[in-house]
């Protein structure tokens, strides 16, 4: 697919997309989202692809939304034109993805980070919230994404201060799954996807669900949930193929069958 906004590429089970638009920091317009919604959407449906990595550029992942293009809008302009609409279909992507952020993601870009399933930073990377600096609020999840990944007590303070916090505090607060020196981002970030990417292709689209499902439903619904998953992945081959292998103690080979 041709983008204006994004460098995409698939190596060994992963599909790669690189938000680019490093004029202005990556900054969300409505164009980058919708190109990004149409490449995680085609993405989701390619069978090579197992995993998604998103990444920015090495000074920022994103800044956030695109304020230039938001500024003159009126409330019915974001009623009507409903932005985040487009975000509701990236949530809705069952493969595993990572966020891979070298530095600031902002605002929407804190939130796109948010909406992945782990988060692997470099050491220098910042997250915030800094929508309350420009007389508005988070929008794109970042009062209830964060606050499920933080605790109140710190997601207010970055949704209610504006002020960043540091990969190392991100990982202490539990944001992001690692920090990492900055020049193994990229590495570290293509290793775990690909470690992630070799295995079973549907238990993982289920697995994700079930992790996720657990946000907004009971405990006991949510066990129900989860043990119909796992009774369902006995009808795939690499269920048979998985525990073949460990009993013939060789690597199991998978066909997202
Ligand atoms: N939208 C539009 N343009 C942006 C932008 C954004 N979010 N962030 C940066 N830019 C532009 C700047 O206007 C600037 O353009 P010019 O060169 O034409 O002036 C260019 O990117 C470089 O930015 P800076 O000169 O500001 O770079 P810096 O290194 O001095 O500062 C920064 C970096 C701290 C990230 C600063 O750019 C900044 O604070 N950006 C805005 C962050 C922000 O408020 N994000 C929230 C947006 S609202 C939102 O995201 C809502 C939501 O919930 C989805």
């Amino acid at each position: 697919m041709n983008t204006r906004n994004l460098l995409v590429s698939c190596v060994k089970g992963v599909g790669r997309v690189q938000l680019h638009r490093p004029h202005v920091l990556n900054a969300l317009n409505r164009e980058l989202i919708r190109e990004l919604v149409q490449v995680l959407e085609e993405m989701d449906q390619q069978d090579e692809i197992h995993v998604i990595l998103i990444s920015g550029g090495d000074r920022f992942f994103a800044a956030g939304a695109d304020i230039d293009e938001m500024a003159d809008a009126s409330a019915v302009d974001m009623l009507v034109t409903d932005p985040f609409s487009d975000w509701d279909r990236i949530r809705r992507i069952s493969k595993p993805m990572i966020a891979s952020v070298g530095g600031y993601a902002l605002g929407g870009g804190c939130e796109l980070a948010m909406i992945c399933d782990m988060i692997i930073a470099s050491e220098k990377a910042q997250f915030g919230q800094p929508e309350i600096n420009l007389g508005v609020m988070p929008g794109a999840g970042g009062t209830q994404r964060l606050t499920r990944a933080v605790g109140k007590a710190k997601a207010m303070e970055m949704v209610l201060t504006g002020r960043p916090i540091t990969a190392r505090e991100a990982f202490q607060a539990g944001l992001i799954n690692r920090v990492v020196p900055t020049e193994l981002l990229e590495n570290e970030s293509m290793k775990l996807a690909q470690e992630v990417a070799a295995k079973a292709p549907v238990a993982l689209r289920l697995a994700k669900q079930a992790v996720l499902r657990s946000f907004d439903t009971t405990l006991k619904e949510g066990l129900d949930y989860e043990q119909k998953l796992f009774y369902l992945l006995f009808a795939t081959h690499d269920q048979e193929e998985g525990m073949k292998a460990f009993k013939e103690k060789r690597p199991p080979r998978f066909f997202g069958k």
